[in-house]
């Protein structure tokens, strides 16, 4: 079954920090296999801008190596690398100052799609946004790509939006959350609402409870400074798991359309309550015996900074109202895993006695990696002796489901840089998305703040801190493990 491709509009992409480590890894190597698929037009332009003195020669090379080091597929075509080259441009340009931008201004070609994807600092986006218009270069289709993070609380989201609307209409604003351009995490609203079977049984009356769970191995070196001032509550889950329970969460929208779906979205992040400190675990990631621990890695020995965060949310609407939704997210854990688990409540009455046990069903959505679903279900255990239960899983990897069009898949990146040119901004976040999940974020922040919270300890590669494991137990549900 190959995957059907429909080629884009062409276009005129300028990537602001084309020499920086994001466009390295996986911008340009994503751009380079759209251009493989054949949805990139041959007439379509890259165009580095950055700080940094090049020319389209030097740019070309940098690319080169770039989709070399990180491209998964057709890396080593020579003569297609060569050919994707021939589409890229480089300007010099001083984002906070006039330089370059004229020469920008001459390169643009009028009558395609132009947009400009701000892979810089966050203090840099007004500037940018501001010159673009200056110069007359972002007509009234132009559209802005900005990655996260956007803001670092309430206030500082609001400025950045504040900024950009001066110069720019909502349509034109992409917020990039990498994690919707996954394919798994589409595929939850494919699941939902593409069938008849979930639906019916997706509330309170019929879920005990939701484990998010986006577990990682690697640890903060390399990026300690950066991440300290951040932590996990900040990195993932204000973001990334967020819209994982936005979208695990939501009511049906009407339509697959941007506003329709981003307007139920934000009602979900509207309803959820204040959590207070019993429901909240932060952990920090000890050492090994080879490895510095979270404070080595971070350069701070008192540092009370979370590498590893578990919550208790609720969500008070009618549909959620009594369900806990519970999420973690850690670094340097026992295994690369993330899922989402639906676990449903005990049957209401079971009429094969106390002796054989409690079965609860478990839908769980494996985001990455070996994307696919599990439907825990409940058997009789084969053979005579009377009638014993046992659970059994009904498994779905997408890899087996779909064969070669699952390593065809196009990573987020991929995806979302093709759907800006598309002009489609269902997967990316609205202004208003992006403030109410800083609403919610910032008073439990605060909260730790003001009582000196000291993140628990926990061993590297391991599944976090006890408490975390506590906090369920307590509550009579335990974590599902964390496994590949
Ligand atoms: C980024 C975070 O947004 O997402 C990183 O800043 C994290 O800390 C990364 O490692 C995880 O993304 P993925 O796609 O590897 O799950």
């Amino acid at each position: 079954m190959a995957s059907r491709v429909i080629p884009v509009e062409d276009f005129d992409l300028v990537i602001f920090g084309g020499t920086g480590d994001l466009a390295r890894r996986k911008i340009l190597p994503g751009l380079y296999r759209r251009f493989c698929s054949g949805q990139m037009p041959e007439t379509a332009r890259i165009i580095g801008a950055a700080r940094s003195e090049h020319d389209t020669a030097e740019f070309r090379q940098i690319v080169r190596d770039a989709i070399r080091e990180f491209s998964k597929k057709n890396a080593c075509d020579d003569a297609l690398i060569g050919t994707f080259l021939e589409q890229l441009h480089y300007v010099q340009v001083d984002a906070k100052g006039e330089d370059g931008w004229d020469d920008l201004r001459d390169l643009m070609r009028k009558d395609v799609v132009k947009a400009y994807y701000f892979s810089v600092a966050p203090s840099l986006f007004g500037d940018l946004a501001e010159r673009l218009q200056a110069h007359g270069i972002a007509d009234e289709d132009a559209r802005i790509v900005v990655e996260k993070p956007f803001g670092r609380d309430l206030a500082s989201a609001k400025k950045l939006n504040q900024d950009l609307a001066k110069h720019f209409d909502e349509t034109q604003i992409y917020r990039i959350d990498h994690y919707l351009g996954k394919e798994t995490v589409q595929n939850l609203m494919a699941v939902r609402f593409g069938n008849i079977l979930f639906e019916p049984l997706w509330n309170s009356q019929y879920v005990d409870h939701i484990q998010i769970t986006v577990a990682e191995t690697v640890g903060v070196g390399g990026r300690g400074e950066y991440y300290d001032k951040s932590g996990a509550m900040r990195d993932m889950v204000q973001n990334h798991l967020m819209q994982l329970l936005c979208l695990i969460a939501m009511e049906p929208p009407s339509r697959f359309n941007p506003d329709a779906v981003r307007d139920e979205k934000l009602k979900v992040i509207r309803a959820l309550e204040p959590i207070d400190h019993h429901h909240i675990v932060r952990g920090q990631y000890d050492a090994t015996e080879t490895e510095p621990s979270y404070r080595e890695d971070a350069g701070d020995p008192r540092s009370r900074t979370e590498s590893f965060i578990a919550l208790r949310c609720m969500i008070s609407n009618w549909r959620w109202a009594g369900t806990p939704f519970y999420l973690r997210t850690g670094k340097k854990l026992k295994a690369r895993a993330s899922e989402i688990a639906v676990v449903f409540k005990d049957a209401p009455h079971s009429i094969f006695g106390e002796e054989a046990g409690r079965h609860a069903n478990v839908l769980s959505i494996r985001l990455q990696p070996n994307e696919g679903m599990t439907l825990k279900v409940t058997i009789k255990e084969p053979g005579p002796g009377g009638m014993r239960l046992i659970d059994v899983p009904l498994d779905m990897s997408f890899a087996d489901a779909l064969g070669e069009e699952a390593d065809d898949i196009p990573d987020a990146y991929e995806r979302l840089i093709m759907d800006v040119i598309r002009g489609n901004q269902t997967l990316f976040m609205r202004g208003d998305e992006v403030q109410a999940a800083w609403a919610w974020t910032d008073p439990l922040i605060e909260s730790w703040e003001a009582r000196s919270d000291v993140p628990k300890h926990y061993d590297a590669y391991s599944s976090g801190p006890e408490d975390a494991a506590m906090m369920l137990h307590r509550e009579g549900r335990r974590w599902r493990e964390i496994k590949e």
